[in-house]
C-alpha cells in the first residue's frame, strides 16, 4: 500500500530551476567556472541595520515565541507608513495586513482564502511559475492569457476580457513582471481594476519587484486605486528589495473582511512568520527603506549593457523592459528552450532559465537574470553566449 497522491498535485510540474541548478552544481564540482543568469536573486547583501537588529532580537525573550498571527505590529505599522508615502497605498496596520513567510506564502494564503476548487484564475503569460503551481495545488484552474510580445508583453484589458468565463474568479497581475521585466502602466492598470471590480473578480497583485524600475518608469500599486479593498489583494516581499530571500518575510494586504478570514488559514498554515526575521526586516523598513535605490544605477547599467551585447547576436532578440532584473530573450529557430538552456550550460557554462517554464508562449525564449552578476561577469557571460550562438547553435540548432 502506498500513499495515494491526487492528480491535483501529481499534475504539477516539478520545479525545473532545481534541475538546472543541480546540473550547474555538477559542473562547478568538476571545476568549471559557471556564470549564473538563472535564479531571480538581487545579488546584494541586506542593509547593515538588519544584522544589528537580528543580533539584538536574539537576546530578547519575546522573539523566541510566536508573534500575533498577523505579524509583529511595529513591522505592520512601519510597512504601512512606507507604502503610503511611496505608493499612496493606505492600509490599516491593525486590520488589513498579514506579515507572511515571503510573497509566495502570501499568494498561497490569498488563494486559499478566496477560491474554491474549479474556480478559474487568469494568468497573464509569461507568468511566474510558482503562481501557476499554487493555483493548481489548491484545485483551481489556471487559464493562460498570452500577452503580445510585439507590445513588450504589456497587459491590456482586452487580453483579459477575451478569456473571461462565468467561472473566472481571480486574475493574477505581476508588475514589474517576472519573467519579462515589463512594468504595467497606471492607466492600463486602473482600467483593468475598474472592469474587474465591476465583474466581482479578485485581483491578486504580486508587487515583489516594486523597487526595481528604471529610468522615469514608476511603479503603480494596484492597492492605490479607489475602492481597492473591494477587489485587490496585494502580495509583497522583502526578499528582493533588501537582499533577504533566505529570511522568508513578505506580506499580504487586503480589506479587513478578507484579512479576518485569511488569518484563520494563516493560523493553520504557519501561525506567524519567523519572529527574528520579522524584527530584522522591521529595521530595514524603518532605517533602510530606500536601500535598493543605491543599486538601481548598477542594475540599469547591466541592463543597458545586456541590451547592447544581445543586439550583436543575430539569433537573439530582446526588446528591453523597464523593471525587475530580467531579460526575456527570444531565440530564433528555437523549438525547445529547455534543451537549449541545458546545451548552453553544458557547452559554455552559463545558467539561463528556459522560457517555456513561464507558460506556452514563453517557448523559444530564455530568461536571463542580471541581478546577481557584476558587469565583468555579465561581460564574460555575453562573450560565452556569443560563442555558443556562433559556434554551436548554427551547427547544431536545438
Ligand atoms: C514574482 C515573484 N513573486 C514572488 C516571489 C517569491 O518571493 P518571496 O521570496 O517573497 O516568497 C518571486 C521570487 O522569485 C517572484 O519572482
Amino acid at each position: 500500500v502506498s500513499i495515494v497522491i491526487p492528480p491535483r498535485v501529481t499534475a504539477i510540474s516539478p520545479p525545473q530551476i532545481d534541475v538546472i541548478n543541480a546540473r550547474a552544481a555538477e559542473w562547478r564540482a568538476r571545476g568549471a567556472d559557471v556564470i549564473s543568469l538563472g535564479q531571480a536573486l538581487p545579488g546584494f547583501a541586506p542593509p547593515s541595520s538588519v544584522f544589528a537588529a537580528a543580533q539584538a532580537a536574539l537576546l530578547r525573550p519575546d522573539t523566541h515565541i510566536y508573534s500575533a498571527d498577523a505579524g509583529v505590529i511595529e513591522l505592520r505599522q512601519a510597512l504601512c507608513r512606507r507604502l503610503a508615502e511611496d505608493f499612496t497605498v493606505t492600509a490599516d496596520p491593525e486590520t488589513e495586513v498579514i506579515i507572511t513567510a515571503g510573497a509566495n506564502q502570501a499568494f498561497m494564503l490569498a488563494l486559499m482564502t478566496v477560491l474554491e476548487p474549479g474556480d478559474e484564475v487568469l494568468l497573464p503569460a509569461p507568468y511566474f511559475m510558482n503562481h501557476e503551481m499554487a493555483v493548481r495545488a489548491i484545485g483551481a484552474v489556471p487559464i493562460e492569457v498570452p500577452l503580445d510580445k510585439a507590445a513588450g508583453f504589456s497587459l491590456r484589458w482586452i487580453d483579459l476580457e477575451a478569456r473571461l468565463t462565468p467561472r473566472t474568479r481571480a486574475v493574477v497581475i505581476c508588475s514589474p513582471s517576472n519573467p519579462t521585466g515589463a512594468v504595467f502602466g497606471a492607466t492600463a492598470l486602473q482600467e483593468i481594476a475598474r472592469e474587474l471590480l465591476a465583474r466581482n473578480i479578485v485581483i491578486l497583485s504580486d508587487e515583489t519587484y516594486m523597487h526595481f524600475v528604471y529610468g522615469d518608469c514608476q511603479h503603480f500599486s494596484l492597492a492605490s486605486v479607489p475602492n481597492w479593498r473591494e477587489s485587490v489583494i496585494l502580495l509583497g516581499s522583502f526578499s528582493k528589495s533588501f537582499g533577504m530571500t533566505g529570511w522568508r518575510v513578505g506580506y499580504l494586504i487586503a480589506s479587513s473582511r478578507t484579512i479576518h478570514e485569511a488569518l484563520k488559514i494563516q493560523d493553520a498554515m504557519l501561525i506567524c512568520a519567523p519572529v527574528i526575521a520579522q524584527e530584522a526586516v522591521l529595521a530595514a523598513v524603518e532605517q533602510a527603506w530606500h536601500y535598493p535605490q543605491q543599486y538601481l544605477e548598477a542594475f540599469n547599467t547591466r541592463r543597458c549593457y545586456l541590451r547592447d551585447r544581445l543586439d550583436t547576436i543575430p539569433t537573439l532578440h530582446w526588446q528591453p523592459t523597464q523593471g525587475g532584473f530580467f531579460a526575456f530573450v527570444e531565440v530564433a529557430g528555437c523549438a525547445d528552450a529547455q534543451q537549449l538552456s541545458l546545451a548552453i550550460l553544458d557547452r559554455v557554462h552559463v545558467v539561463t532559465i528556459p522560457g517555456n517554464l513561464f507558460g506556452v508562449n514563453g517557448q523559444g525564449f530564455l530568461r536571463l537574470s542580471y541581478g546577481s552578476v557584476d558587469l565583468s561577469r555579465l561581460e564574460m557571460a555575453c562573450d560565452r553566449l556569443l560563442r555558443y550562438f556562433s559556434e554551436w547553435y548554427q551547427v547544431n540548432p536545438k
